[in-house]
């Protein structure tokens, strides 16, 4: 397999934690030959790093795509900087991983799926919570068939964001903040787990009074999927009392035969009860991947760069997570039930 060559979109923030986490455990499968950052001061403490020239240093994303060649890139700034991102590199015919969002707004996600479609390039949407070992797990044991049919499914995300800045500064300032830079990984995640896509989305998301936020930072949405699991999203930045915070979110699957839960304590449980009603709970042991979470995606979008087998989270397949976290705010903003697929539909017609 031949070395790949990356150009990298951000340098601080999330993308400092790629540079020095995720990429040195693939030096033997690719390499950062370009890196961009609009803050002098992080381009050039990630270039040393990386060891990449002055001159693979830029401070503008135009002229970085003019001046990189490169396999693929890899974007990691803000949702807003998304859209740009993708067209510059469909320009330059380079593949693309991305984190979530996909961008800040649904139609600046179709633009981008057209764009990607048209092109026929390859794009992979970083949804690093499906391949922690403990959603491995549960998602594992329902696909098993033990439980039985899904009935439906709650999950909840709750963290301490009460202080301004402490959730990162700009998504104290965005709109939808908890929707758009939270809930698309909580509303992809019950898509995961359920095994369909959002049919109808109904709810509701609002800011607190006494809020850090600018934007909305709690959210109630319900969700029936079109494979009739029904789903219940809660998701909070201003938890006061119990929190279920990354890497920690709190799901609880309701099946024919039982239960399967997991909590901030990490423990997947089965629960089954027997028709003298007692109930056997069971803890399950976590695997061990060589790679989880966003090292468990880079190392799938290298092999598929390779002619490896195409990733669950492709642009086409994200578009469907995407596609709930913005009906959600439009089914809060309308107070109405919205149609997902009618959305989805619409967009995806190239
Ligand atoms: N999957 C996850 O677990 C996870 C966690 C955190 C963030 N993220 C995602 O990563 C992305 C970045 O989030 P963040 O918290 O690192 O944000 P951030 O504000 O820290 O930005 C990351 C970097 O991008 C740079 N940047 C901003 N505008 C730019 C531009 N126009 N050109 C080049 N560089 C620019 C910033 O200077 C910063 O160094 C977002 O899409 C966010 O949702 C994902």
């Amino acid at each position: 397999m031949e070395k790949k060559t990356c150009l990298m979109l951000g340098a601080g923030g999330m993308a400092g934690w790629w540079i020095r986490n995720a990429f040195p455990r693939f030096v033997d499968r690719m390499t950062v030959v370009g890196l961009v950052d609009i803050r002098e001061n992080v381009l050039h403490d990630s270039g040393n790093l990386l060891g990449i020239p002055g001159s693979a240093r830029f401070t503008d994303m135009e002229e970085a795509f003019a001046k990189t060649e490169a396999d693929f890139c890899v974007i990691v700034t803000p949702p807003w900087v998304h859209e740009q991102a993708v067209m510059l590199a469909v320009e330059k015919r380079m593949a693309i991983l991305s984190e979530k969002p996909i961008a800040d707004s649904w139609k600046a996600c179709t633009a981008i799926y057209r764009a990607v479609a048209a092109a026929g390039l390859k794009m992979e949407v970083i949804q690093n919570y499906r391949y922690e070992p403990t959603m491995l797990t549960v998602r594992h044991i329902l696909r098993s068939g033990r439980l039985g049919r899904i009935n439906y499914i709650v999950g909840r995300f709750a963290d301490d964001y009460r202080r301004y800045g402490s959730w990162g500064q700009f998504r104290h300032e965005i709109p939808h903040s908890l929707l758009v830079e939270g809930g698309v990984h909580h509303l992809d995640m019950l898509r995961n787990l359920s095994g369909g896509d959002t049919a109808l989305i109904s709810g509701s998301e609002w800011n607190p009074p006494w809020s850090s936020f600018k934007g909305e930072s709690n959210a109630l949405f319900t969700l029936t999927m079109t494979n009739s699991v029904r789903a219940q999203y809660e998701g909070s930045c201003n938890e006061a009392g119990v929190v279920n915070g990354w890497h920690r979110e709190y799901y609880r699957v309701e099946c024919e035969y039982g239960s399967v839960t997991v909590d901030s304590d990490l423990v997947v449980r089965i629960w089954e009860r027997s028709e003298g009603r007692s109930c056997k709970m069971t803890e399950v042991p976590l695997p061990n991947p060589t790679y989880s979470g966003h090292l468990w995606q880079l190392d799938e979008f290298l092999s598929w760069l390779d002619g490896g087998r195409e990733p669950d989270t492709v642009l086409s397949d994200n578009m469907q997570s995407a596609a709930t976290m913005f009906a959600a705010i439009v089914a809060s903003g309308d107070a109405a039930t919205v149609d997902v697929q009618k959305m989805v539909q619409a967009a995806m017609q190239v």
